[in-house]
C-alpha cells in the first residue's frame, strides 16, 4: 500500500466549514478522512456523502457499544453511506462485533474495526474500571504490559467474531500484527510527529514506527489539521512512512 493511502486524517471539528476547509487544501493529498460523532452530530451525514463523492474513502468513528439489533441498524446506515470503515467497542463483547459484521455483509467496500483500548488509557485506567487481567497484582508497576494484554485478548476475540481490523495504540502495533496475522487492518491513532507532542496520547509512537510494526493505517488528527500549513504537516507525515 502506498503511504498516502495509510494516512487518515481525523476531522475533528464542530462545523462542517472547519472540515471542508481541510479537505479542500489538503486536496489529492488526502484521501481518507475520519469522521466522529462530534463533527457527524454538528454537520450530518450529507457531509459524508459529499466526501464518498469526491472519491474520499470514510472511516466513521461511531464506536458502538450497545445492544446488537441497534449496532447492526447503525452499521447498515452507515453502509449505506458509502462508509470504508465503522469501529464498534470490542468491550461490547462477540454479540455486537459479529452483528456489526453481518450487517456489513451488504456492503462490500465497508469494513468492522474492533476499539481495543483507547490511546490515552494506561494500565491504571483499566485497574480503575476493573479490568485487571492476569496480572492484578503487577497492574500499579507494569503498566505497558496489563494494557497490551488487555488489548491482544480484545483484538481475538474481534477476530473470534469476523472483525476486519482493530484500533489500538502504536505500541500494541507489532504484537498485534503476530496475533492476527497479515491480512487484517491494524488503524492507530495516538500517532506524534518525530520530536513531537504526544498531547493527551498515554501510548503514542511515531507514524513509521506505527507502521513499520505493522499497521496498516495511522490517524492523524489536529497535528495536521491544526498546522498553520496542513499540507506540509500532512506530507511530513507521508515522509515519515516512506521507505
Ligand atoms: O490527537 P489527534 O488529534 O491526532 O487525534 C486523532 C484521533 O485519535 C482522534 O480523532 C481520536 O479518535 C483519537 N484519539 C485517541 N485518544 C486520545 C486522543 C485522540 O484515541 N487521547
Amino acid at each position: 500500500m502506498e503511504p498516502t493511502s495509510r494516512i487518515i486524517v481525523a476531522l475533528d471539528f464542530d462545523n462542517r466549514r472547519a472540515a471542508d476547509e481541510v479537505v479542500d487544501r489538503l486536496g489529492e493529498d488526502g484521501r481518507f478522512y475520519k469522521v466522529g460523532l462530534e463533527l457527524l452530530t454538528a454537520a450530518g451525514p450529507g457531509l459524508i456523502e459529499d466526501l464518498v463523492a469526491k472519491g474520499k474513502e470514510v472511516f466513521l468513528d461511531l464506536k458502538l457499544f450497545k445492544i446488537p439489533n441497534s449496532v447492526a441498524g447503525a452499521v447498515r446506515a452507515a453502509g449505506a453511506l458509502g462508509v470504508s470503515m465503522v469501529t464498534v467497542h470490542a468491550m461490547g463483547g462477540t454479540g455486537i462485533m459479529a452483528a456489526a459484521v453481518a450487517a456489513a455483509r451488504d456492503f462490500p467496500r465497508l469494513r468492522i474495526l474492533a476499539l481495543t483500548v483507547v490511546t490515552s488509557m494506561t494500565s491504571s485506567d483499566l485497574a480503575d474500571i476493573g479490568v485487571t487481567g492476569s496480572t492484578a497484582t503487577s497492574a500499579a508497576t507494569s503498566t505497558s504490559t496489563t494494557t497490551e494484554e488487555q488489548v491482544l485478548r480484545l483484538a481475538r476475540l474481534a477476530e473470534g467474531a469476523g472483525c476486519h481490523g482493530v484500533i489500538a495504540s502504536p505500541q500494541e502495533a507489532g504484537a498485534l500484527r503476530g496475533v492476527l496475522g497479515s491480512n487484517a487492518l491494524i488503524v492507530t491513532p495516538g500517532v506524534a510527529f518525530p520530536g513531537g507532542s504526544a498531547g493527551e496520547h498515554a501510548r503514542s509512537g511515531t507514524p513509521g514506527a506505527a507502521v513499520a510494526a505493522g499497521a496498516s493505517h495511522v490517524v492523524v488528527g489536529r497535528s495536521v489539521t491544526r498546522a498553520v500549513d496542513p499540507v506540509a504537516a500532512f506530507r511530513l507525515v507521508r515522509a515519515d512512512l516512506e521507505p
